[in-house]
């Protein structure tokens, strides 16, 4: 059925949801955006006159919130009337793994898929493009539809309304701190659906700012798949330089040089080649969690076991990274003060699901150290919630109350610590003032660059014992 789209509904206004149809909305004029979510302080953050407020930081977002809001852009707590209003809607939920159950730790959650299911399918009218914008697994689109379906045959859900649904993957490549230079220039779009009316309309709304041969149509379930593939890949890549990363301290080699020289065979690529302290964010171990998951299911296990090494080397590689700061401050960091420099998963986002300094910190933690903490962007409060400091010495408030301190500067946080541990690629760490730095720490001042960002020669000359990530000559 061919629709013409005037009003599109958003479910969830989360980090994907929020900027992408910001971007949308700046380049489709025409076109109303009805971003809506349960949470209302979400909702309010979104709506804030303070743009530094927003709920999410992404550079470049403020700028087209301030064009777009209350213009042809608006965030509100209103799901059933913006779903019934809507010619097209994008469902772009969470999506994290199961916690309970059958599949605990692996599948894919997917109750608010479903909850958002039945809210299109009581409150929709007319025919409306249903839209999977979420991260599913392969086959999630005839749960979907089994939903719709249910409500608009004739029988217990038979309504006076004639309603009619077409359902298209439309998978979200957007990375963190490059969201919105990822909407506006993608490499791809991808859109799996059987009605070529329905594509037709997604692409026409695409086709404000993209290219058509930029455009991948495919039937759903290869959308629905490619999405958990390529980040798989990604994902695939930094175990691998990691795994190499170890290799290089043992030989006296150089990641960085080593990174270089295979990026730069055209058939590799130099991108997502920076070794670190493991991947981390809301989506690589869930989807290939999620992945390994779907493979047991059909009784795939050797490709299964394949990607599950994924995901170990990630782990060990924060191990490893534990260990060495321990063994390098001779065996023991229990009474000292160490300071850790980044706690989002990576720069420009103020996002720390599933970072490493989560798991990184409360190990150290658990070696008896005390934190001091400096993140731009990561709120002093989410670094509370995030590493559960009530949890340690068997919940005694005041030793926890000594555990953690959060600063809202470099130099406030390294006062008297015994080490610097950076794990975020924030730019200012490339260009810390180390002679001050130097001053103010308890010798011997260890510096330990898990990201690569700090010169060793020059901190070397300030007096700085440094251990770099992958680097054999400062090992
Ligand atoms: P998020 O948790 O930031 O946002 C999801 C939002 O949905 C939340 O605000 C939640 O309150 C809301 N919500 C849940 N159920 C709802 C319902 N029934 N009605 C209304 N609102 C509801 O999640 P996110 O990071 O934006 O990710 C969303 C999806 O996109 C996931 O499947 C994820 O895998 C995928 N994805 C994420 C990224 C990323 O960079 N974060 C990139 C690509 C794809
Ligand atoms: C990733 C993908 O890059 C997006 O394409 C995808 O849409 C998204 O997941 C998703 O589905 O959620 P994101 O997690 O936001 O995006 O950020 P990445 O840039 O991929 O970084 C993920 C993690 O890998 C970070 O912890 C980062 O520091 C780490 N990383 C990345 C490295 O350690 N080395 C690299 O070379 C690249």
């Amino acid at each position: 059925m061919k629709v013409e789209v005037k009003r599109i509904c958003c479910i969830g206004a989360g980090y994907v949801g929020g900027p992408s149809m910001a971007v949308m909305a700046d380049k489709c004029p025409n076109i109303q955006f009805h971003v809506v979510d349960t949470n209302p302080e979400r909702i309010q953050a979104w709506n804030c006159k303070n743009l530094n407020k927003l709920p999410i930081y992404e550079p470049g977002l403020s700028e087209i919130i301030e064009r777009c809001r209350d213009k042809n852009l608006y965030f509100s707590c209103d799901v059933k009337q913006e779903i019934s209003n809507a010619d097209m809607i994008f469902i772009s939920v969470n999506t994290p793994t199961k916690k309970r159950g059958l599949g605990a730790g692996q599948a894919s959650d997917l109750k608010w898929i479903e909850a958002c299911s039945r809210q299109i399918a009581n409150y929709a009218k007319g025919h409306t493009i249903v839209v999977e914008k979420s991260t599913l697994p392969v086959k999630t689109a005839l749960t979907i539809k089994s939903i719709l379906d249910a409500y608009t045959n004739k029988g217990k859900y038979n309504t006076k309304d004639v309603k009619s649904f077409s359902i298209l993957s439309n998978p979200e490549f957007l990375a963190e701190g490059t969201a919105i230079r990822d909407l506006i220039n993608p490499d791809r779009i991808l859109i799996g659906g059987d009605d070529n009316e329905a594509i037709r309309s997604l692409m026409n709304i695409y086709l404000n700012w993209i290219k058509k041969d930029q455009i991948l149509t495919t039937d759903i379930w290869s959308s629905e798949l490619s999405k958990l593939i390529a980040n798989a890949f990604l994902a695939q890549r930094i175990s691998s330089i990691n795994s190499v990363s170890a290799l290089c301290e043992n030989t006296e080699a150089n990641i960085n040089d080593v990174a270089k020289a295979v990026g730069m065979d055209s058939r590799i690529g130099k991108d997502f080649l920076k070794s670190g302290p493991g991947f981390g964010g809301s989506c690589f171990k869930k989807d290939i969690s999620n992945l390994i998951y779907i493979c047991n299911h059909y009784g795939l296990y050797e490709v299964a076991s394949y990607w599950e090494q994924v995901i170990s080397l990630n782990e060990w590689q924060q191990k490893r990274i534990i260990s060495t700061i321990v063994k390098k401050l001779y065996g023991t960091i229990s009474g000292k003060k160490l300071t850790i420099l980044g706690f989002a998963f990576k720069s420009n986002t103020n996002d720390t699901r599933e970072s490493p300094a989560i798991n990184i910190c409360k190990n150290l933690l658990e070696e008896g150290c005390y934190l001091s903490i400096y993140d731009p962007k990561v709120a002093a409060n989410q670094i509370v919630k995030d590493l559960n400091i009530e949890g340690f010495n068997d919940g005694n408030e005041f030793e926890n109350s000594k555990l953690l301190e959060t600063h809202s500067s470099v130099l406030e946080a390294v006062v008297n610590t015994d080490a610097i541990i950076i794990l975020t690629d924030w730019e200012e760490f490339y260009d810390l003032n180390l002679e001050a730095i130097y001053d103010l720490m308890r010798p011997p001042c260890w510096i330990f660059d898990t990201r690569n960002v700090i010169d060793v020669k020059k901190a070397k000359s300030y007096g700085f014992n440094v251990w770099k990530l992958g680097n054999g000559k400062f090992t």
